[in-house]
């Protein structure tokens, strides 16, 4: 049996996977979590994905060296931009024995789970571009049908308190969705999840959100039972670090905000 010494990474650009990591804790309190943030970059969603290929390169570098044999890659806009060919061609040589999960299929297949026949996407500009979504859900499901959305002025408003101007913009990026009659609507950004009441208040509750904070605990939970050589190596201790690239004001203040604590914010220098 081996040390239990290893921790649980959650990578977002930004502040968005913080509501992933802390769903994630929530459900599975024991084992010990590193997030990290690269705020330094955020928003992943105009660059280019040999820019993010780069910067996630960096960051699983980071995180690997930290003892988290699992990354979860909650960013979907690097998930989109960089996981596959991170799996197949980086991983293989430069960590084997570290995995890094990603969030698109999980999703995926929730909404599919769902029965809905008519799916919406809302996601960042470099997310959509990507058809990662089309793509996946090809495999998963062919009869059902995606319509996307690309949203690229919600993660600024977010991460910059931007509140009061996002029903505005919000309303014009559901509307060519909602034409579409969607059933279900799937939030394809971590830092949508802060979108969640305002979207159910402007749809009148008649579409079912499909949002990560709610899917990727018992997802996570179920690969740690599936996966005992990596669960049985996963120290519990319960803490829970936050790092970032750019560990500004503006980032701990929505720290603050969103864990409900003063928490100390780790300098990530890479
Ligand atoms: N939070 C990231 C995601 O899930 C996107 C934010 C960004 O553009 O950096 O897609």
């Amino acid at each position: 049996m081996s040390k239990r010494n290893k921790k649980i990474g959650v990578f977002d650009s930004g502040l968005g996977g913080l509501y992933i990591a802390r769903a994630i804790r929530g459900a599975l309190p024991d084992y010990d979590y590193v997030y990290l943030g690269d705020t330094l970059h955020v928003p992943y969603g105009k660059r280019a994905d040999a820019v993010i290929y780069d910067l996630c390169i960096k960051a699983m570098a980071y995180l690997f060296a930290r003892e988290c044999d699992l990354v979860v890659m909650a960013c979907n806009t690097a998930s989109a931009a960089a996981l596959r060919r991170l799996q197949q061609e980086w991983l293989p040589v430069a960590a084997p024995d570290k995995r890094i999960l990603g969030v698109v299929v999980p999703t995926l297949e929730t909404a599919v789970d769902s029965r809905a026949t008519r799916i919406g996407l809302l996601a960042t500009a470099r997310t959509v571009t990507s058809k990662i979504y089309e793509l996946e859900l090809k495999k998963i499901n062919p009869q059902v049908e995606l319509f996307a959305q690309a949203a690229p002025l919600l993660v600024p408003l977010i991460e910059e308190n931007g509140g009061k101007y996002i029903d505005e913009v919000l309303g014009d990026y559901l509307e060519p969705l909602l034409d579409e009659d969607i059933e279900t609507l799937i939030l394809g950004c971590t830092h949508y999840v802060a979108l969640k009441d305002r979207i159910t208040r402007m749809t009148g509750g008649t579409i079912d959100l499909i949002s990560q904070d709610d899917i990727i605990p018992p997802k996570l939970r179920d690969y740690l039972n599936r996966h005992p050589e990596y669960e049985g190596a996963l120290s519990q201790g319960g803490s829970f670090e936050i790092h970032a690239t750019d560990a500004n004001e503006l980032f701990a203040r929505n720290v603050r905000e969103l864990m409900g604590e003063d928490m100390a914010l780790i300098p990530a220098v890479y």
